[in-house]
């Protein structure tokens, strides 16, 4: 039963750190689809691809969906002390896997994303979600300039880290940490001791590998999108083998995605995506959609097998207070029908057929 939106007032005021990324892109997509959120400001973070690259994307899929005119910041161009660490291989020369977005003819803030995150949380203590699904650089920059960030923000959510399942950049480390292991480790420390209802909610790739998306969820969300011809993507494709989707964001979220599929299959894990950030973006939107555990998150810095491992204290163990909530499980159904119906009614509205 599709979702009924019209009613839905802007009710979640975000600040969103990206690095996007494919499935950064989609997190976009479906909070540009979501009424109830309200995007303040888009912060690019050097990860998946460089910064710059990460900006040019933000402003691209703004363009291709219309969307009104919402800030993008520039962000850390490099960690806070590791060197960059990118992963072209996984997200694409441009990080959006084969789409090919027209260059935006929008501009940058001219504030950076630190200023953007501090000066936003001062203007509306309290009511802000940070939504952060890159490395937490900006964000850890922020606290530095603003240490009551923590206590200034309503709600942060982190895609990040990995605690009972292993790594996708080590065998014990998740990516957005593993790039900037400081950056995490101060995040989390700033967080430490707030209410339980203020402490960031983590999403791990212990959730997030089960959100996995196949191409039948594609070819569903072009359907609901009304485009033609039906979306297949089959691994048994030709190479180079491209979207002819008479729907725009269609098209090259299925090109993007594409590529995200091949890298899964590359790597064992089936010809599927793990989209890890549209699902820490529904828990910005609706926290009740997973069950969480409270712990002190602390991350190794030094290991040389483990640096960027997060580690989890559920038991009190080094006698700190919590200072996370970690997702355990969520109904990955339920967030697939609920992304598609937006996602591809977005679409539809944009691009009637
Ligand atoms: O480990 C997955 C995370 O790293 C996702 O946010 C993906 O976009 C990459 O940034
Ligand atoms: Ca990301």
């Amino acid at each position: 039963m599709p979702e009924s939106l019209p009613d839905i007032r802007p009710t979640v005021p975000l600040i969103v750190d990206v690095d996007t990324g494919i499935d950064d892109s989609l997190a976009l997509l479906y909070l540009l689809a979501s009424p109830e959120a309200d995007i303040l400001s888009i912060a690019s973070t050097a990860g998946n691809v460089p910064v710059d690259q990460v900006a040019a994307n933000n402003l691209a899929w703004l363009d291709l969906c219309r969307a009104t005119d919402i800030e993008v910041t520039l962000g850390a161009q490099a960690p806070l002390v590791a060197p960059l660490m990118t992963t072209e291989d996984t997200h694409g020369p441009q990080g959006i896997g084969y789409a090919e977005l027209p260059v935006s003819t929008r501009s940058l803030s001219d504030r950076d994303a630190t200023t953007a995150w501090v000066e936003l949380v001062r203007e509306r203590p309290g009511e802000i979600t940070g939504l952060v699904t890159g490395p937490l650089t900006n964000l850890a920059t922020a606290i530095r300039v603003e240490p009551d960030l923590p206590r200034l923000l309503k709600r942060l959510v982190v895609m990040g880290g990995t605690f009972w399942h292993p790594g996708n950049t080590t065998p014990t480390s998740e990516w957005n940490v593993a790039v900037d292991p400081e950056a995490a480790a101060e995040v989390f420390a700033a967080f430490s001791g707030l209410p339980a209802d203020r402490l960031p909610i983590v999403c791990p790739l212990d959730v997030t590998e089960t959100i996995e998306m196949y191409p039948s969820h594609v070819e569903r969300l072009a359907a609901r999108a009304g485009s033609t011809p039906q979306e297949i993507i089959s691994e048994s494709d030709a190479p180079f083998t491209r979207s002819a989707a008479s729907n725009p964001v269609v098209r090259h979220f299925a090109d993007a995605v594409r590529f995200y599929m091949e890298f899964h299959r590359e790597h064992d894990q089936g010809f599927l995506a793990h989209m890890h950030d549209p699902f820490a973006a529904a828990v910005a939107l609706k926290p009740s959609i997973v069950d969480v555990v409270p712990a002190v998150v602390d991350v190794e810095l030094d290991g040389t097998l483990t640096r960027g491992t997060t580690v989890a204290d559920r038991r009190g163990m080094w006698g700190r207070p919590n200072n996370a909530l970690i997702a355990t499980s969520t109904d990955p159904k339920a967030f697939f029908d609920q992304l598609i119906d937006r996602v591809g009614a977005l679409a539809e509205r944009l691009y009637p057929r």
